[in-house]
């Protein structure tokens, strides 16, 4: 009985040791500097000093003083943020805020914080079961 309660633990222990195993395998913690290329990093950075305030770090623009109409960023896709941001330096699109901050940055920093952005990991709740409150 008791090498039967010590072969269920140990196997409890080794299937929840291989399930973290698999989590790191495809996940950075992202708070770890080490875990970040130098792209990353600097993205970072601009999110920390720049971005933050109206989007978020996490591009969840949902926090303190941030408006309902501050897009989301986060797991857009980078092809897509590069665009975006390209066409506000250029002028192709106009806005109050966007086109000044756009023009501050440089074509790197538009591919790093967008490198940033587009890699926070989300999760989907399939809309059929699950209804999100109404943002606010
Ligand atoms: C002062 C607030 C503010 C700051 C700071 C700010 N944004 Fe924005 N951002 C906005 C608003 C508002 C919009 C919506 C603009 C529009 O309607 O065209 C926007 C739009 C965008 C879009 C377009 C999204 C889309 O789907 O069309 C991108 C990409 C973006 N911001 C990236 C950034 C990045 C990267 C930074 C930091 C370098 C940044 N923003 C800093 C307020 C801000």
């Amino acid at each position: 009985m008791r090498i039967l309660i010590i072969l269920l633990i140990t196997l409890l222990f080794s299937s929840s040791y291989a399930e973290d195993k698999k989590k790191s395998k495809s996940e950075t913690g992202a708070t770890v500097t080490s875990n970040l290329s130098v792209a990353l990093q600097n993205g970072k950075k601009k999110a920390q000093t720049i971005c933050s305030a109206c989007h978020g770090m996490d591009g969840v623009a949902a926090s303190g003083g941030n408006s309902v109409i501050v897009p989301n960023l986060t797991a857009q896709h980078k092809d897509y943020l590069k665009v975006k941001l390209l066409e506000y330096k250029s002028g192709k699109i106009q806005h109050a805020q966007m086109s000044v901050i756009a023009g501050m940055l440089s074509e790197e920093d538009i591919d790093n914080v967008s490198e940033w952005y587009s890699r926070i990991k989300i999760k989907v709740f399939d809309p059929n079961l699950v209804l999100a409150k109404p943002s606010q």
